[in-house]
């Protein structure tokens, strides 16, 4: 919704208002970002009130007695008195001071960014226009409002009308003036293996900054973040939340001076960034987007969730069922032949499994990771009878088929480096540098884009293949960047063929991963619907992985395996059932030896999984996530998918300890009159857990390091407690369901709980 008049633009959304103010001197200032308000009447209750300047502060003009320090800018410009980082730094032949005003204001039709991912289905669109007269440049303040998620996104355009070159050294998406809540700053870090781990940190005074400097958004931050004012948690409290829908090197800044005015800015990284316009040459930032919740880190999540799925991914994909996969990869590496694949494929197809993926190593020489990137033909030695023959033999299991490619990168024993050398990244004085043996094909060349787009065209073509994982597993290094846009245009590029793709194969599931974790971004999910968090499966680690991701990123577009009970990354041991409890938090998929699971007890462990996550999947992939806690605050957690008339939650514990407290099932967001029944899904218990205890209920002494104990416990099946029973919506909400005693040293029987280190459970709750 828009509401205007000479000097007020109000941009609202389903609960949530920007105000923003044409003041005295034609700077556009931003008054109030929050809770949606009625009407411009409330406009000037909003606008901050300062008829004197303090101190040393710098007076804008003669007639007004205005500092641009205290002026709540929506942009920023140095040299004129604003002494926080300006949101645009600019310069020509003649001048580095660059003075905007506003010339006026209008709405238009919402518009698609030229060349770079935008979120569709947008409500309104509204340019502020900006001039700098002497200088003869323009700026475009685009403010886009996207009603139902309550978000608003915020672009910039520079457009030069000077004969003399326009060099940009920054340029943000968005500016946006805060007054200070004893915030805390929720970002989040990582790297392989261990993306989005959740860092909390006081708002400092001073600039605290987030950005990458990889090429790509990275696993070593995400681009999103969020300010929680003090006392908000995760159910309540004002909660600021921003993001980019950008994919390459970005910046996030949150600037604060000793008045507690908060300065944010979201954009392309300012390092190493420079782009000279010519006269009437135009530059126009990526979308940044942002939210606000007064119903803390759940409420913001609920809306950014919201916005992802209907705005940002391919509108085919929302509330498309993403159907369970089967990934060869952490079962067999390269090492695999058809037979091989054949018999995983049979299995998984028994168990239920919908989707069987080819993982890296099915081209050319691929049979390590130094040999084969880029030449993409299939290894018919490996496979004979290529793709098609193991796409229709998934067809006939029922199972659709994907496969893996990584189209970006090239290693130098291949036909395409010894044909293109030229192609990969690099600079004229330097010898380039590898990451995982391979380098980087240099998309910012037009002939680089058609080569990738047709290798990825060629292999969706040539057999019935209806997902491609896209992975991409080294940073950039070794650019040119001269231009000082290297990476800006190597993002379009990528773009460019990613475009052309996903309207050729509209109904192609594409699943984007970079080295799990390392471009997972609003402007990959533009193009793929989901993808693959993390090379880790170790379901503590993941937990950490997936509760960051779901602060802000809808569990639909978070791709989870349960893999091996011991996890490759950091040789935990984990039961099946702890590893799906986690994994069916988003779309579930498998990533283990099916054939070493096959005539034991774990088949129907799996088969029980499978069909429980079908049962539920659109609360696991659809549900509004509430979570309570993060688990580095704690030691146990819960995760609620919440639908119409039904929930799932999900407790964790991370280390087990004598003397538990009585566990209880709370649940929120139901009806607080109704009346809900609530059931556990049951769980195996190995035998050998209970070591030398089993030796109380045994006829014949068993050793508990022996052998005889793993073997009883292959074929042996115990079962976890089956807490269920009713209770109304308010009873769920305050204290919840009582659960059954924990394990703690004493009696074991279907009536305790048995947890342990990093145990875990989870409930199905259904209105009566
Ligand atoms: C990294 C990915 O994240 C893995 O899942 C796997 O696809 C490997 N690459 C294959 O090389």
């Amino acid at each position: 919704m828009l509401d205007k008049n000479e000097h007020y633009i109000l941009l609202s959304t389903k609960k949530t208002s920007l105000l923003l103010f044409v003041n005295e001197i034609k700077k556009l200032t931003c008054q109030y970002y929050g809770k949606k308000i009625a009407s411009l009447e409330e406009a000037d209750a909003l606008t901050r009130k300062r008829p004197y300047l303090e101190g040393t502060e710098i007076q804008y003009n003669e007639e007004n007695p205005l500092s641009l320090n205290h002026m709540k800018l929506a942009y920023s410009t140095l040299g004129k008195g604003d002494y926080f980082a300006p949101s645009m730094i600019l310069e020509n032949e003649d001048s580095t001071l660059f003075d905007f005003v506003v010339e006026g204001f209008e709405e238009i039709a919402p518009q698609k960014i030229d060349g770079l991912p935008t979120p569709h289905d947008a409500d309104q669109e509204v340019v502020i226009h900006l001039k700098e007269e002497a200088l003869q440049v323009l700026v475009d303040l685009h403010y886009v409002i996207f009603e139902d998620s309550d978000t608003i996104g915020s672009y910039v355009e520079v457009i030069n009308k000077n004969e003399k070159a326009l060099t940009i050294t920054k340029v943000m998406s968005l500016q946006l003036p805060l007054i200070n809540e004893d915030f805390q700053l929720w970002s989040t870090y990582g790297n392989w293996i261990s993306e989005l781990q959740i860092q909390k940190t006081p708002l400092l005074r001073g600039r605290q900054v987030i950005e990458s400097l990889v090429g790509y958004s990275s696993a070593r931050h995400n681009p999103a973040f969020a300010l929680v004012a003090s006392g908000a948690n995760f159910h309540y409290g004002n909660v600021y939340g921003f993001n980019l829908v950008y994919s390459s090197n970005f910046e996030d800044s949150i600037e604060m001076d000793s008045f507690e005015n908060v300065r944010v800015q979201v954009g392309i990284s300012s390092t190493a960034f420079r782009k000279v316009l010519q006269k009437e040459e135009k530059f126009t930032t990526p979308m940044a987007v942002m939210t606000y919740s007064s119903e803390g880190l759940n409420g913001l999540g609920e809306q950014f969730h919201f916005f992802v799925n209907s705005h940002v991914i391919p509108s085919q994909w929302n509330h498309m069922a993403r159907p369970i996969a089967y990934n060869n990869w952490e079962a067999t590496n390269f090492k695999f032949n058809k037979r091989k694949i054949f018999s995983l494929m049979k299995v998984a197809a028994k168990f239920g499994m919908e989707l069987f993926v080819l993982d890296d190593g099915w081209f050319s020489t691929r049979n390590d990771d130094s040999h084969g990137l880029g030449d993409w033909e299939v290894n018919e030695k490996k496979l004979p009878g290529g793709l098609s023959a193991l796409a229709q033999r998934a067809k006939k299991y029922g199972m659709k088929f994907g496969i893996w490619m990584e189209p970006e990168m090239v290693n130098d024993d291949t036909k395409l480096y010894r044909d293109h050398p030229d192609w990969i990244i690099h600079e004229k004085f330097h010898k380039p540098s590898k990451g995982r043996h391979q380098y980087v094909l240099d998309l910012t060349k037009k002939e680089v884009q058609e080569f990738v787009y047709e290798s990825v065209a060629k292999t969706l073509r040539s057999a019935e293949i209806s997902y491609l994982k896209w992975d991409c597993n080294r940073c950039i290094s070794d650019y040119d960047n001269r231009n000082g846009t290297f990476f800006y245009d190597y993002c379009r590029g990528l773009y460019s063929v990613l475009e052309r793709l996903i309207k050729e194969f509209p109904n192609v599931l594409f699943e984007n991963c970079a080295s799990g974790g390392n471009r997972f971004d609003l402007g990959m999910l533009s193009y793929f619907p989901q993808s693959w968090m993390s090379d880790d499966t170790d379901s503590y680690q993941r937990l950490l992985i997936q509760e960051g991701g779901l602060l802000f990123y809808p569990p639909s577009v978070m791709s989870n395996h349960v893999a091996a009970k011991t996890s490759n990354q950091l040789l935990r041991y984990t039961s099946y059932d702890t590893k799906f409890n986690i994994a069916a938090l988003g779309v579930l998929g498998y990533e283990l030896d099916l054939n070493d699971v096959i005539g034991r007890k774990d088949p129907n462990v799996l088969i029980k999984q499978i069909d429980y996550y079908k049962e539920h999947r659109e609360l696991f992939q659809w549900g509004k996530v509430i979570q309570d806690r993060t688990i580095i605050d704690s030691d146990h957690k819960m995760i609620e998918f919440l639908g119409e008339n039904e929930a799932i939650v999900s407790q964790f514990i991370l280390i087990g300890k004598p003397n538990p407290k009585e566990g209880h099932l709370i649940v929120y967001g139901l009806e607080d009159d109704a009346q809900y029944e609530f059931k556990t899904r049951k769980e195996s218990i190995a035998l050998k857990r209970f070591g030398n205890l089993v030796n109380m209920v045994s006829p014949i002494h068993i050793n508990p390091d022996g052998r005889l104990l793993p073997i009883i416990s292959k074929y042996l099946e115990m079962y976890s407690e089956e807490d269920s029973g009713t209770l109304s919506g308010a009873a769920f909400r305050t204290v919840g369901a009582t659960l059954a005693q924990e394990w703690s040293g004493v009696g074991y029987d279907e009536r305790v709980r048995m947890l342990g280190d990093f145990g875990s459970r989870m409930y199905y709750i259904r209105k009566k």
